[in-house]
């Protein structure tokens, strides 16, 4: 590992059936004003937002809402979360939901007590917040993300055509604490089920191929990417499989809490072709990862071929023998490609509405990344598209 870092990750995590009790022992630790954030009403259904609010009503909160805080959360959501947190004069943000919602909450953290206007010092500028930030509590019912133990948010702006995520250097933006009930993710429908494991896939994937070191963080992502290979494959077919879903949980929580990054570069390209997909069609961001990954990693092959090697080798458990480096880490790649095909995953652009004409706007919204095996040029940037059509 050659690679220096500092390494911190302040965010208290309960996890296992039940965990909803631990809110007992947060609460009291915040003033009396709760905004309760949450999404399109699937915790009215299940009955997790009836959980929440008598364990908010016993712990005494002064509770207000921010409700259908949508997947892909928008800044026009933003401006209508910060007028409600700041006339409530929030002490503590309790963000009920997926990916989004966890977002959300912190993109609002930073905004309540912000001069000026968020979208333009945090997604643009990529500033820090020099303002009070409001803390952040997370009850997680949808994996995938890692957003409950990190200090990433992505906004998406659709005036501008841009979905931009910025991972914020101050660690009081991380959830304090994070509830993780594996029992809360059972309600999800299939669809978003496999859409949240290529999501774990995909992080894993952008922190694994970089670098040419040893390294003790890869070592640790390829038992990451084999429980999630195991996991995924039960649950796929029997979803209401606790043993399965709770390890996925747990993965999604690793895969993403800033410990396999440290020491090494990441890359990060196919989370931007993705955003930038997600912002012309506001397509399930495990999906949009999914259509543009394969087309991406045959292109860069060639120039990280040790690591898809060792890809294909560690993970995939492909045999070396009487083959050049080239089969075995083309045949690592068509292994990843079946199992993706058999959770049922969008394999291309077109099933989720882009259409030719969107292709050189979609380029134009990808950010480049440094940290991978091959910085991308926009020539590169269209075929990539253009071959995940
Ligand atoms: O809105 P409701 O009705 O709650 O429905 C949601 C939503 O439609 C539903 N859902 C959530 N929990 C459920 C459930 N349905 C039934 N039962 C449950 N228990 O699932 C849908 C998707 O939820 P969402 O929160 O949008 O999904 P996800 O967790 O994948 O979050 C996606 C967002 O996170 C960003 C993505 O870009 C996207 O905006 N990301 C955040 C990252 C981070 N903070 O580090 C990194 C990721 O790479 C990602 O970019
Ligand atoms: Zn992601």
């Amino acid at each position: 590992m050659l690679g220096n870092f500092t390494y911190c990750n302040p965010t208290k995590l309960y996890f296992g059936k039940g965990a909803i009790k631990y809110l007992n022992d947060e609460l009291p630790k915040y003033g009396k004003k709760v905004v309760l954030i949450y999404g399109g009403g699937s915790i009215k259904k299940n009955g997790i937002y009836d959980e929440v609010i008598d364990i908010l009503k016993s712990n005494g909160k002064d509770v207000a809402e921010i409700s259908g805080v949508m997947p892909n959360p928008t800044v026009v959501k933003l401006y209508e979360g910060m007028d409600i947190a700041r006339r409530h004069g929030a002490d503590l943000l309790l963000a009920v939901g997926g990916g989004s919602v966890c977002d959300y909450a912190k993109a609002l953290a930073v905004s309540v007590h912000c001069e000026g206007d968020p979208w333009e010092k945090y997604y643009i500028r990529f500033e820090e917040p020099v303002c009070p930030v409001v803390p952040v509590g997370c009850v997680l019912t949808m994996v995938g993300t890692g957003s409950e133990m990190n200090a990433g948010s992505v906004i998406t702006n659709h005036a501008q055509k841009l979905k931009i995520g910025h991972v914020f250097a101050d660690e009081s933006i991380m959830p304090r604490f994070s509830v993780l009930d594996p029992v809360y993710t059972l309600t999800l429908p299939h669809y978003q089920m496999v859409a949240g494991i290529y999501d774990i896939f995909s992080h894993i994937c952008e922190q694994y191929f970089s670098g040419e070191d040893d390294n003790t963080s890869d070592y640790i992502s390829e038992g990451l990417f084999r429980s999630l290979l195991t996991s995924s494959r039960i649950a796929n077919t029997d979803m209401q499989n606790y043993e399965a879903r709770s390890n996925i949980m747990w993965t999604a929580t690793w895969a993403l809490n800033t410990l396999v990054s440290r020491g090494k570069t990441t890359d990060w390209m196919v989370h931007m072709l993705g955003q930038a997909v997600g912002a012309y069609t506001d397509a399930t961001h495990g999906m949009t990862l999914a259509a543009v990954s394969m087309a991406y990693y045959r292109h860069i092959l060639p120039y990280g071929l040790k690591k898809f090697v060792r890809f294909a080798q560690n993970v995939w458990g492909v045999s070396p023998e009487g083959k050049s480096d080239e089969q075995i880490a083309c045949e690592g790649l068509a292994a990843m490609e079946s199992w993706m095909k058999e959770l049922g995953l969008v394999m291309n652009l077109t099933d989720l509405g882009v259409t030719a004409d969107m292709v050189e706007g979609i380029a134009d919204s990808t950010l480049v990344m440094q940290g991978g095996y091959k910085v991308l040029d926009r020539a590169e940037i269209v075929e990539i598209i253009k071959a995940s059509l």
